[in-house]
């Protein structure tokens, strides 16, 4: 039997989702660039799929990406949208793309985006998804958009934070990011060298051995204890007042929030955020659909979207194991 004929894409979108993340925009211009010098016409979408359902499309040339790499944030701006989340939220969103002559379209997000992306790549639209988030949760890759700078932020943040927590001799608790991921608490914990890392995927709750290990380390001379809390733990400032009236030591608590998600992006985000962004526009030049790219075991590799969705993103054990010692 002849093989069915691969559909020709000669005009693809691009659209950022969720929360935004820094490098997000050195991806767009990956998108864009690459896709143009293949041949192929591409119109930027703005506001996720909420832009698309709006039919916010501008179209866009190598100009159009001038001078992004730098910025945080997203040129496109990005929204979570309720009504794709429906059956006919999503046929409503492909015939919007066929109508602008939209063969094909890159998202840039998290999780929840590729579930979009699959559906939308059952209506007949080419997808393909890059991992924007600041978070790490995306189980298929090694390396998600953004987390690299926002590790650095919160990193330089809490170095801070700890020179006024030693000078007070105050116990600290840093609330980070990561609603139901702890990898910017882990990496923190470790790069910032703290006391105690609390994440969602491991704290058991057990307020009283942190109390143990505060009035351990204040006996032993110790000038700070800083604890790194995940945002899915949360409750940092109830958490200071129960610690300090138990151990007698001064407990403060910050929570640095969306100051982690913003800010122009490191070396490293904006160098994978390219080579994602133009591994994404070959892939649908090639006529591919419902894929994902990641960075796994050292290289830039695929996935199919059902394949990478029933992956399972772990901490991995020894490495907190290792936290936990230093
Ligand atoms: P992230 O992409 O960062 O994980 P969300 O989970 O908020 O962020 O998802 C972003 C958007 O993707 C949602 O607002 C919604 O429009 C779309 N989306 C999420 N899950 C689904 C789903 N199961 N089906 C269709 N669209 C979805
Ligand atoms: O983008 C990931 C993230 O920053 C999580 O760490 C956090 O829990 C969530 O987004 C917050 O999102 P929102 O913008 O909806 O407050």
């Amino acid at each position: 039997m002849p093989k069915a004929k691969k559909k020709e894409i000669k005009t693809i979108g691009v659209l950022t989702s969720g929360g935004d993340s820094p490098g997000m925009n050195a991806a767009i211009r990956a998108v864009v660039r690459k896709a143009l010098a293949n041949g192929m016409n591409v119109k930027g979408i703005k506001k996720g799929y909420q832009g698309l359902l709006n039919e916010e499309i501008i179209d866009m040339d190598r100009k159009s990406v001038s001078e992004t790499i730098a910025l945080g944030g997203t040129i496109l701006g990005t929204a979570r949208c309720a009504e794709f989340r429906t059956e006919e939220g999503v046929r409503k969103a492909a015939e919007i793309c066929r109508k602008h002559g939209i063969d094909g379209i890159v998202v840039i997000g998290g999780d929840g985006s590729y579930r979009g992306a699959q559906k939308l790549s059952h209506e007949g639209i080419n997808t393909i998804g890059l991992p924007g988030t600041i978070d790490l949760d995306i189980a298929c890759t090694d390396y998600t958009i953004g987390f690299d700078t926002a590790v650095n932020t919160a990193m330089a943040a809490i170095d801070k934070v700890r020179d006024t927590s030693s000078s007070h001799e105050r116990c600290s608790i840093i609330e980070v990011m990561g609603r139901n991921a702890g990898f910017i608490a882990l990496w923190c914990g470790v790069a910032n060298g703290a006391e105690d890392i609390l994440l969602p995927e491991k704290y058991d709750y057990n307020e009283q051995s942190i109390i143990n290990h505060i009035i351990e380390n204040k006996k032993a001379g110790k000038k700070h204890h800083i604890i790194i809390n995940a945002e899915g733990i949360g409750h940092s400032t109830s958490m200071a007042r129960r610690i300090e009236a138990a151990t007698g030591v001064e407990t403060r608590a910050t929570i640095l929030g969306y100051m982690q998600r913003g800010g122009s992006p490191t070396c490293k985000d904006r160098y994978y955020a390219s080579i994602m962004g133009a591994i994404a526009a070959d892939l649908l030049m090639e006529g591919k659909t419902n894929r994902v790219v990641a960075f796994k075991n050292g290289e830039f590799v695929d996935f199919d979207i059902d394949e990478a969705l029933a992956m399972e993103k772990q901490i991995p054990e020894y490495e907190y194991a290792v936290s936990k010692i230093l």
